[in-house]
């Protein structure tokens, strides 16, 4: 199946039959026979410490072991139709992403590969594309396409050239940065749309203007579709609100937290992310769910030179400042 999301607005959308040639098959499958081997579950499965995990908590409520992913194949296990896959680029929990070459425009994209068993649903790439399709913001990456390639769903991007800011250079000087990611969350709020894992690692700046654009809508919920189920607890738990690890119906307000805290763990080194990436989710749940570990934040972000940077940062990770309104409005003057 392919959906064109360009024709979301206005039009219907293009639902058109995937031809994958039948020579492909034997390698596809073998290709992922072995990317799919079982996985224990009830683990946090992580790629490296830059790039903290994202886990499907509920299984994992007993304490969570760490384990390494596979790496990413060599050669890319699929062929797309009319995309030349040229190198892989980056991995996160669930997808691996190539660069690609539109053949017929000859534009580069970025090629977004989701195993069907990685906690994806059937819709989960679709929904990515769509939430994405709605969201038209230039710190907002734009999907261009998804089908479905047995095993894969394959989500096509516009290539934002750039590091993640699990890796780039950031400073208090950066308060641009931050403000264009607070218009990002400003439009998913309006729109009541929750992205459920912003972090560092899911946001790229770009390397020609250092614009920040916000990636891998993998989780994001749209509350006015009532997707919602309260099935599944979902994100990287360090970045993650104390109501969201309560399981409750997600908020735009979890996404400023996850704001918060990426920023503060962007200008403060990883400190928290290196200091905490072996607890087990039930001991950090506990450090969050008690206020400990906010705390312990908002007094690191004493440190920092700029005092309105430091004060808004701490204003978003405390749900209960009256301060945090404020705040979030704030930022978007910092541009
Ligand atoms: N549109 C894009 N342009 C360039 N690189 C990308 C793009 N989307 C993802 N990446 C790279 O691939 C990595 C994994 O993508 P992501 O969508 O976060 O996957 P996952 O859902 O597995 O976390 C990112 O951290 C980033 O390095
Ligand atoms: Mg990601």
């Amino acid at each position: 199946m392919r959906f064109d999301a360009r024709s979301f607005e206005g039009q219907p959308l293009q639902l058109l039959l995937a031809r994958v040639r039948a020579g492909d098959i034997d390698r596809i499958l073998g290709e992922a026979r072995r990317q799919m081997a079982p996985r224990p579950r009830g683990v946090v499965r992580t790629r490296g410490a830059a790039d903290q995990p994202t886990v499907d908590l509920m299984p994992a409520m007993e304490g969570a072991a760490v384990v390494d992913s596979p790496l990413p194949p060599d050669h890319p296990p699929v062929q797309i139709p009319r995309v030349t896959l040229v190198e892989w680029i980056g991995a996160g929990a669930e997808g691996i992403v190539y660069l690609g070459i539109a053949e017929q425009t000859g534009r580069n994209v970025a090629v977004k590969l989701v195993r069907q068993d990685a906690g994806a649903t059937r819709s989960s790439a679709v929904r990515e594309a769509l939430i994405c399709a709605k969201l038209q913001h230039p710190n907002i990456v734009r999907v261009l396409t998804v089908e479905l390639l047995p095993p894969w769903w394959v989500i096509i991007m516009e290539l934002v050239k750039g590091c993640t800011l699990s890796t780039a250079a950031v400073s208090q000087r950066d308060k641009p940065v931050f403000g264009q990611l607070s218009d990002a969350l400003c439009l998913l709020s309006a729109r009541g749309i929750v992205h459920r894992d912003v972090k560092p690692a899911n946001v790229i700046l770009r390397d020609a203007n250092r614009s920040p654009v916000l990636i891998d809508f993998g989780l994001a919920v749209d509350l006015g579709a009532a997707e919602w189920m309260p099935d599944s607890t979902q994100g990287t738990p360090i970045f993650m609100a104390p109501d969201a690890l309560r399981g409750n119906k997600p908020e735009p307000s979890w996404d400023w937290y996850s704001l918060g805290i990426t920023v503060a763990e962007v200008l403060l080194g990883m400190r928290f992310c290196g200091k905490y990436s072996s607890l087990t989710y039930t001991d950090l749940a506990a450090l969050k769910l008690t206020g400990a570990f906010d705390r312990e934040v908002r007094q690191a972000l004493r440190e920092l030179e700029d005092a309105e940077l430091s004060s808004w940062c701490a204003a978003l990770t405390d749900s209960g400042s009256p301060e945090r309104e404020k705040a979030i409005r704030q930022a978007c003057h910092w541009q």
